[in-house]
């Protein structure tokens, strides 16, 4: 972790988030752990910090909390930039870019053509290799791979299947604007040939970017594999802006078949609820999932910004942060199986700064009350809360007098909010003052959310890792308080921990 002090430059550079020096950065990119290290590369403008001269830049981590940056990986040129994608190990040299005593690392891109190019204003994909396990890359002279004359076809996420009876590379990409996900299929990541489409489908408010497909036990249960095929979109999220939507069905090597569709075609603005969202929250987008993570876990990650206001948020040098890396299961719910989010274990057993502090069961009477002893500004909270005869009752974080960022639970409308219009600095965009909301149910009567706080996000996870809702703040670096409050009645602290870190 990086120790930040209030009065470092960059305040709101994140402790226990990867932020990149001093440039921008989107979408995580070709995530995959090789050799002992977790490797995130991720769409980088290496002149700046704003979106620009899109190359992949590159960091790694051992314990997936301390992140080393290596210089830029795959830089864009006259030609090209270089937009989002992904690495796979080619442990049997199918690409021959390696030997087979040293397979390569092959990372499937999009090259977006510039007016230089003989395919200006093309996207197409392409492929680069690297021998020295992800450090330096060298792009194919063959590129593109797979040009279908588009100037919408981005974000390959390729994986390997395998039956008993085949194995082969498979390709999820996106036709953005026909919301549409594209399948191929390849034997040596050169020649690809088109398996399905899928889509549109469920939320299609906007273009539809960065795909992921995966298997995922259902309970923990091997036997029965369910496979998960996640969808960002811009605009179009549950709360506005950039959000990432997933469904659940089958894949048997061609199609994908969803078993969670709740509308085909154009999307019914009165279902944004029902359909499946990967997070609710304003700065969760371009999720996708790391390769090769030993012991079948399936981690994700996400860039932590909103296209409605990216460029404009108040950090510098660096701008945007990626969101803590998430490890993600399916549990059957009513029947349905459904996406359950947890922060990765090694962050969760990071040791804390001090002991930490707990509130003593008890009641939240009406009003706001300041915990003693809890402020700080990179924190974990786990409160287990009882409703009573509160309207909305919850917990005020990186508050200062008036301000703060409110975490609430409404029982009667069934959902939890964060309310982000006192957090701090709001005014560099008309959009980021919001209260943003996302249904929640009580287990037994009571309301279980973990939040971690840490500089300029908030992230929280509610109802079991099932609803969870992602967003940043720009509070001042003396607004550290936290509050539980309870408005019109009061409500019940069951238990609540928190704790400091940094
Ligand atoms: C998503 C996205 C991708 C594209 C990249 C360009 O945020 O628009 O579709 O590949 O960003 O930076």
């Amino acid at each position: 972790m990086t120790a930040v002090t209030a009065t470092t430059p960059d305040a709101f550079r994140p402790a226990m988030h990867y932020a990149a020096r001093d440039t921008w950065l989107n979408d995580p990119n070709g995530l995959i752990f090789h050799d002992g290290l977790y490797h995130l590369y991720y769409q980088n403008n290496p002149e700046g910090s704003v979106w620009g001269n899109m190359s992949w830049g590159h960091a790694t981590s051992a314990d997936l909390v301390t992140w080393t940056e290596h210089p830029v990986a795959i830089a864009c040129d006259e030609q090209e930039e270089i937009y989002s994608g992904s690495i796979i190990f080619d442990r049997h040299n199918t690409s021959g870019f390696g030997t087979g005593s040293r397979p390569p690392l092959v990372a499937v891109y999009t090259s977006a053509f510039k007016p230089a190019s003989e395919h200006k204003g093309v996207q197409a994909q392409s492929l680069a290799y690297s021998l020295d396990g992800g450090y330096t890359w060298t792009k194919y002279a063959d590129n593109p791979v797979l040009n279908r004359g588009s100037s919408e076809f981005r974000d390959p996420k390729v994986f390997r299947y395998e039956s008993d009876a085949e194995r082969y590379w498979v390709m999820v990409a996106v036709e953005a604007q026909d919301f549409k996900v594209v399948l191929y299929s390849s034997p040596d990541l050169k020649n690809w040939e088109l398996l399905s489409t899928f889509g549109p489908a469920n939320a299609t408010g906007g273009v539809w970017e960065c795909p992921d497909l995966f298997p995922v036990p259902v309970d923990g249960d091997p036997e029965n594999l369910k496979w998960v095929l996640t969808v960002n979109l811009n605009p179009g999220g549950p709360n506005s802006g950039s959000a990432g939507q997933y469904f659940v069905g089958d894949f048997d090597g061609v199609t994908f078949t969803s078993s969670s569709t709740v509308t085909e075609g154009a999307q019914d603005p009165d279902k944004l609820c029902e359909y499946q969202w990967l997070d609710w929250g304003r700065d969760y987008y371009a999720a996708v999932s790391f390769s090769d993570v030993p012991d079948g876990r399936r981690l994700m990650i996400a860039w932590m910004n909103n296209w409605q206001y990216a460029i404009e948020i108040p950090t510098a040098p660096w701008r945007s942060p990626m969101s803590l890396v998430r490890e993600v299961s399916l549990q059957n719910v009513d029947g349905n199986p459904r996406l359950v989010q947890h922060v990765a274990q090694e962050l969760t057993s990071l040791p804390a700064g001090n002991p930490p502090f707990t509130a003593s069961p008890g009641e939240i009477a009406e009003g706001k009350h300041i915990l003693a002893g809890a402020a700080g500004s990179v924190q974990r909270i786990e409160a287990s809360l009882a409703p009573g005869t509160a309207e909305e009752f919850g917990l005020i974080v990186r508050g200062h007098g008036t301000r703060g960022t409110r975490i609430g639970i409404r029982p009667a409308e069934g959902r939890i909010v964060v309310d982000r219009r006192e957090s701090g600095q709001t005014a560099f965009h008309e959009s980021f003052a919001s209260i943003d909301s996302a249904p929640i149910q009580p287990t037994a009567n009571s309301y279980e959310v973990t939040i971690y706080v840490d500089q300029c996000s908030v992230e929280v996870f509610a109802q079991g890792g099932q609803v969870t809702l992602t967003e940043l703040i720009f509070p001042n670096s003396t607004s550290t308080d936290v509050s539980v409050y309870a408005s019109g009645g009061a409500a019940t602290i069951n238990s609540l921990t928190i704790t400091q870190y940094a």
